[in-house]
């Protein structure tokens, strides 16, 4: 099937945004970011300036060109109307990492068609990294074709999760990063989770999954692992969605095994506690210090 023309001029227009908001972020890290507020009552869930003037960058040329679209863009800017396509826009994903320097954050704009990412882009200023991806037309990684790993086995595969901003929930994740912890090569907590997808797509992680996701922080990552090979669904083996807030996406091979380490803690809607086999894990891990651990 053909990839319809619209698909490749939403994602030029969605790359030469991107790249746009990105040069303002990057010039506000080099800066120093000045202002930083708290959205909701916690300590954990930062915006700043850096993450309004991206969005508004992005809104406008998404405005310019497309008016009749509708938008869903994190820091507030939302249009309604009727239009088939659906703009959703992650201006700064990572801003914590942002906030205190770690280099590992991006824009992230996806284009969703009758419920479905069509286009995704995903720039990383600090790396220079931009990933593209077209429903049907393959994901690039500065303009290089990308394809998931063929990492077959936990033990050798390196994942990676997130944790939300509140953690008093049942979805808090821990129970799930221990188990992973425990079986695979590594696991890592990366914070900027569209980027964490697009690693994915890239093949530096072999599986990604994370619980109370919104859709400006998976939509275009989620294209891209589809384009590179990958496969994604939610924890329970459904479908992915877009609006599904929970995500396990990998290359494939681990897919079925992720889900069995998830279903351990019930996906995370479980006790909370470890179960036998992941104790016995750690006690294995663990032994016993055979030396003073007072003397060098
Ligand atoms: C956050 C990051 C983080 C993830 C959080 C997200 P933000 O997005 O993607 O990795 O764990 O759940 O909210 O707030 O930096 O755009
Ligand atoms: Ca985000
Ligand atoms: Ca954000």
């Amino acid at each position: 099937m053909s990839i319809p023309a619209e698909f490749f001029e939403m994602r030029d227009v969605a790359i030469a945004t991107a790249r746009e908001a990105g040069a303002v972020i990057r010039a506000v890290a080099e800066q120093g970011v000045k202002e930083i507020v708290f959205k909701g009552e916690g300590k954990r869930d930062l915006v700043t300036e850096a993450d309004k003037r991206s969005e508004q960058i992005i809104i406008d040329a998404i405005m310019r060109r497309y008016p009749d679209h509708r938008i869903l863009a994190e820091e507030g800017t939302g249009t309604g109307g009727a239009g088939a396509y659906r703009w959703i826009v992650d201006p700064l994903d990572g801003t914590t990492n942002f906030a205190h320097r770690y280099p590992l954050y991006c824009v992230s704009i996806a284009v969703e068609h009758a419920g479905e990412p069509v286009v995704g882009v995903v720039f990383a200023p600090y790396m220079d990294e931009l990933f593209v991806a077209v429903k049907g037309g393959g994901a690039t990684l500065n303009g290089v074709p990308i394809a998931v790993s063929g990492v077959t086995d936990l033990i050798g595969g390196l994942l990676c999760t997130g944790f939300p901003y509140r953690l008093d929930g049942p979805t808090n994740n821990l129970v799930n990063w221990g188990n992973f912890v425990l079986r695979t090569q590594a696991t890592r907590r990366d914070g900027a989770a569209a980027l964490d997808l697009c690693y994915v797509a890239a093949g530096r992680f072999d599986g990604f999954w994370e619980l109370n996701l919104q859709p400006w922080d998976m939509a275009a990552g989620a294209l891209m692992i589809v384009e590179a090979g990958g496969m994604i669904s939610d924890p329970y083996g459904n479908p992915f969605r877009v609006d599904g807030h929970d995500i396990l996406a990998s290359n494939g091979h681990l897919h079925a095994k992720m889900r069995d380490v998830l279903a351990m803690s019930k996906n995370g809607h479980g006790t909370g506690k470890p179960n036998a086999e992941t104790e016995q894990l750690a006690a294995q891990a663990a032994p016993e210090p055979t030396r003073d651990p007072t003397t060098i």
